[in-house]
């Protein structure tokens, strides 16, 4: 039996549909909160509850009660810890959410997984815990130069990991995904964002002229690294980055949605915004050795994809 945390989020959606759909057992838990659309989360939801291999419960990870009398249930062997506060420009407007959905959750999540003796456990941080960088692409021994709260939480958790997990003989990986992108995706990042202003024939803000420099990695590459890495045991904490490692420009994604979508889409040039990252390109080199995994879903096609699951799904919703 597995416990996803943030099972109606973006990625725990698509990892709790991909392991439900190889027979596994599955328990999601999610706070529902309100940072976007929770239509959106609920409509994610009821994809997976479909399956009966998956079971549902809301629950805010900092109610620690409720969360222990579910590992007390059911004895989890596997847990991925998902579910986060995420977002860089909100830390700094409403810092304490921050706090409280990634250093207390985490607190409580790991306190768990010690108590209860839990096999195995991957804990997801960011990549923005690196911040900008001298030299690419970065590994995951570079050192942490975190730009905003939002990427200094994330290093907090990963201390309490380290403090908490480590020689507990718990098989342990910490993971640094780079921006992720595919269907059903988080309505406040730059792809859904663009589609929807799009659909909606608004003018969408590029900031720091579209120059930013980003490592798209598809959802479905991250699932299934998650995946691979779990039938890998180790004793010591393992810190993986995830990221196809081809990064490009927001100016070059733009030009791939206009080929894409032929349509000419209104857009604002900004400057860029404090906080933000001018680059991020991870090294894949670590973790391609680990799991053995070579092959990385190309730009185009999950921009293709992304953008007929979008047109699919927007006939009958609205997305915010
Ligand atoms: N999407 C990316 O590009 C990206 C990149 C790097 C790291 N990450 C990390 O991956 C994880 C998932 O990100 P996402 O993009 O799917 O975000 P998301 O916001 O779509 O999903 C997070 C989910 O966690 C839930 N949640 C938050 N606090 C909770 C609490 N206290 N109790 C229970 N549930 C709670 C939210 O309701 C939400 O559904 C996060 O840890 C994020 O920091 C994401």
């Amino acid at each position: 039996m597995y416990l996803v945390t943030g099972c109606a989020g973006f990625i725990g959606y698509h990892m709790c549909n991909y392991l439900i759909k190889k027979k596994i057992k599955v328990v999601g838990i999610d706070s529902l909160n309100k940072y976007y659309s929770i239509n959106f989360k609920n409509d994610r939801l009821s994809i997976l509850k479909k399956n009966k291999n998956f079971t549902f419960y809301k629950i805010d990870i900092c109610k620690k009660e409720n969360v222990d009398k579910l590992f007390k249930k059911y004895k989890f062997q596997k847990i991925l810890h998902i579910a986060a506060q995420p977002g860089v420009i909100y830390s700094f407007k409403n810092p304490g959410i921050y706090k409280r959905n990634n250093i207390d959750a985490t607190k409580v999540i790991v306190d768990l997984v010690a108590k209860y003796k839990t096999k195995q456990f991957i804990f997801f941080s960011s990549s923005s815990v690196y911040g900008d960088q001298k030299r690419y692409p970065i590994k995951e021994n570079f050192s942490l130069k975190p730009i905003n709260y939002y990427a200094k939480t994330k290093i907090e958790c990963e201390s309490i990991v380290q403090k908490k997990l480590s020689g507990a003989n718990i098989s342990t990986k910490i993971v640094r995904p780079f921006t992720v992108y595919g269907p059903f995706g988080r309505p406040d990042m730059l792809i859904l964002k663009l589609l929807s202003k799009i659909n909606e024939n608004k003018k969408i803000d590029i900031f720091d002229y579209g120059k930013q420099i980003r490592d798209f990695t598809y959802v479905n590459d991250i699932v299934k690294m998650v995946f691979k890495l779990y039938k890998k045991k180790n004793k010591s904490i393992k810190i993986l980055n995830l990221c196809a490692s081809k990064p490009i420009s927001i100016n070059q994604v733009l030009r791939i949605f206009e080929n894409k979508i032929k349509k000419n889409f209104k857009i604002s040039f900004k400057k860029k915004r404090k906080g933000e990252m001018k680059k991020t390109f991870g090294s894949n080199k670590k973790v391609q050795r680990y799991i053995n995994l070579r092959k990385f879903t190309n730009i185009k096609k999950g921009i293709d994809e992304t953008v007929e699951w979008f047109f699919k799904y927007s006939k009958k919703k609205n997305i915010h």
